[in-house]
């Protein structure tokens, strides 16, 4: 049993990738909940329009912290802001991450590995960085980090994001484990594609699995990560068609399963050619 859920003075959360997406739905969940949050990405101005919404809202405290999780520090400057503001977490929502579209040889080196360090580096910083002063409180707690479907297969086509999410799930199952008997919940949630800027930041809007796999909404899948985290469990994995996609990769040679992620993640020239004829129709 987690005691974090009888407390009933303030409990704290850390909220990584709270400027948007899936980051602000967690933040407005927990906030409709009363919890205390600290909001950290690269966005400030984003970061703070979001904590004034929340303390309008739901009079909770909410500190906005902007910082590139890309940074080999960032671990030790987020422990220290913390501090300075008097801010335990209890729970550590490890949301920031993105991805990239493309043949890995053909994408930026630099991209790809700062992807690497945000979406798994500090991801396991925050982790291991926060959870041993849960354990000393003893108030309970955990970490919910936001993994991926993609977490399943390898991704031809998005090579390093997929892995950086085969490792938070594979990091975040082995430390649930660990914990098993600490009063300590570790989940990995693992969402199919959501409707946010991650769409057309990371290129996926134009690959074949954003128009074969509808987009939950933001709010939605936040709320079955933290339904599940709360239920203490270690894999969360939202809607029918990601519980499919599962099994999929659980029964399914490995090999199909990359051929079928190399079609999901192919660009959708087709679709563009006509697309850019039908425009051209209308110009004339
Ligand atoms: N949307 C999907 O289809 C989908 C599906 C499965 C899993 N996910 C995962 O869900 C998580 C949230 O993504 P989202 O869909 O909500 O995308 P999003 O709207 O693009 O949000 C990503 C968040 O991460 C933050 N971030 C990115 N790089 C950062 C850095 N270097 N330092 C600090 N913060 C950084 C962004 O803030 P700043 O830009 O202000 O720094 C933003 O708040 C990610 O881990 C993503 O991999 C998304």
């Amino acid at each position: 049993m987690n005691a974090i859920w009888q407390i009933e003075g303030p409990r704290r959360a850390l909220i990584t990738g709270a400027s948007g997406g899936i980051g602000e739905a967690f933040a407005r969940i927990l906030a409709d909940e009363g919890w205390e949050l600290a909001l950290v990405a690269r966005n400030e101005e984003q970061l703070h329009r979001v904590a004034g919404v929340l303390r309008a809202k739901y009079r909770i405290e909410a500190h906005v912290i902007a910082l590139d999780l890309g940074r080999a520090d960032a671990g030790q400057v987020l422990e220290e802001a913390l501090k300075e503001r008097g801010f335990a977490p209890d729970v550590v929502i490890n949301n920031a991450g993105f991805g990239l579209c493309g043949a890995a040889l053909e994408l930026p080196v630099a991209e790809q590995l700062a992807m690497i360090d945000v979406n798994a580096r500090a991801l396991a910083d925050l982790t291991l960085r926060f959870v041993p002063g849960m354990m000393a409180r003893g108030r309970g707690g955990g970490v919910l980090n936001v993994a991926s479907l993609a977490a399943f297969m390898p991704g031809p086509g998005m090579a390093v994001y997929f892995a950086t999410k085969a490792f938070v799930l594979s990091f975040s199952e082995a430390l649930a484990e660990e914990l098993k008997d600490k009063g300590i919940t570790i989940s990995a949630f693992c969402p199919g594609p959501v409707r946010t800027s991650f769409l057309d930041r990371s290129g996926m809007r134009k690959v074949w699995m954003s128009r074969l796999l509808a987009p939950m909404k933001a709010d939605k899948a936040a709320w079955a990560g933290w339904q599940g985290f709360k239920e203490g469990a270690r894999v969360v994995v939202p809607g029918i068609l990601g519980h499919l996609a599962v099994a999929g990769a659980r029964i399914l040679p490995r090999a199909l399963m990359r051929k079928i992620a190399a079609f999901l993640l192919r660009p959708r020239k087709i679709l563009e050619r006509r697309r850019t004829r039908r425009e051209d129709g209308e110009t004339k």
